[in-house]
């Protein structure tokens, strides 16, 4: 079996390793600075693999070398959001952890393919680009799997329909400027726009941007964990088992949509050696005017990210 190994083992990191496990996708280490605590919440998993039937084998470190020998590395290490707090805010204290975790993954999986949830996602995943030096099919970040995912249950809702019936596309970066697609988004195959009236699709559309901030208000402490987790699963499936599935993700972009030397969430088709190719949608003036102002936001915080670098 693959070997996946999650650094950080809080909320999103450890939910993430049990559906990995879960779902016989990986052989599972989790990594965390916490004494004990990867440890026994593996020791736990394991355990409930009595209970679920799964197999695979699931560990627990507090040493950053134990990512030898990983296909993929999913990154939640890190401070997450707290409520009143932006996540530019997080963007020093999370650079540093980013710069030791991208630093041990260089030098003991070099093969690996990583995928950054940490935030501010989108720049810290250029971080761990930067820091790895791995080629961008290899450095990705967890996003738009998750923007799409709380946005096809928002549709979902509106329309009293099974949620399994909805496809949905979100672009741009993991911010409150991210950019839903409603043309883009169907329900087996009808768009969107055939079926919700315009101004109830601006409240879904305005929902989605501030999905992770409604569920930071209502935790108090703390933020989303289970579809973040889920998302970044999903992902590492598609890579292990070679699927070709496309989701929006966060890619480094050589002059896709007109963007050169940041990350940002467009659709990609995720396999065998990480990102397979970038796809291109032919968008109308307000939609790439939008995603313009998505991409100056990441741009900005690229050029901020510099002088910790
Ligand atoms: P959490 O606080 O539950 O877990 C973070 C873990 O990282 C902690 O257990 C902490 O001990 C560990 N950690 C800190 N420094 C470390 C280091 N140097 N090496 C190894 N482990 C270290 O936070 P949660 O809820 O799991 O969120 C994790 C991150 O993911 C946050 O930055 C959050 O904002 C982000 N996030 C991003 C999402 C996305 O869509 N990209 C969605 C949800 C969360
Ligand atoms: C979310 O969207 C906090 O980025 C995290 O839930």
């Amino acid at each position: 079996m693959h070997k996946v190994t999650v650094i950080g083992a809080g909320n999103v990191g450890a939910t993430c390793a049990y559906q990995l496990a879960d779902r016989n996708i990986a052989n599972v280490t989790m990594i965390d600075i916490v004494d004990g605590m990867p440890q026994g919440k593996a020791l736990d998993m394991a355990q409930c693999g009595a209970i679920f039937d799964f197999d695979g084998s699931i560990e627990g470190s507090n040493d950053l070398k134990g990512v030898a020998g990983s296909d993929v590395v999913v990154v939640t290490s890190g401070i997450p959001r707290k409520p009143g707090m932006d996540r530019m805010d997080l963007l020093k204290t999370n650079t540093g952890i980013l710069k030791e975790v991208s630093a041990a993954i260089k030098e003991h999986a070099p093969g690996a393919i990583v995928i950054v949830i940490t935030n501010p996602l989108d720049i810290m995943a250029y971080v761990a680009l930067q820091e790895t030096g791995f080629p961008r099919e290899r450095v990705m970040g967890m996003a738009g799997v998750l923007d799409a995912a709380r946005y096809r249950r928002f549709i979902a809702w509106e329309l009293n329909c099974s949620v399994r019936d909805v496809a949905a596309m979100v672009l741009g970066g993991h911010g409150p400027q991210m950019v839903p697609l409603p043309r883009f988004s169907t329900v087996n195959g009808v768009p969107i726009t055939e079926l919700i009236p315009a101004d109830r699709i601006q409240a879904l559309v305005d929902r989605t941007r501030t999905g992770g901030g409604e569920i930071v208000k209502l935790l108090k402490t703390g933020s989303a964990f289970y579809a973040p987790a889920g998302s970044a699963a999903v992902m590492v499936e598609a890579i292990l088992r070679d699927t070709g599935h496309i989701v929006p993700a966060c890619a480094f972009l050589q002059g896709e949509y007109g963007y050169e030397g940041f990350h940002l969430g467009v659709p990609v088709r995720l396999g065998k050696g990480g990102i397979k190719d970038i796809i291109e949608l032919e968008l109308s003036a307000d939609e790439k005017a939008a995603l313009d102002v998505s991409a100056e936001a990441v741009r900005k915080g690229v050029a901020d990210v510099a002088r910790f670098l």
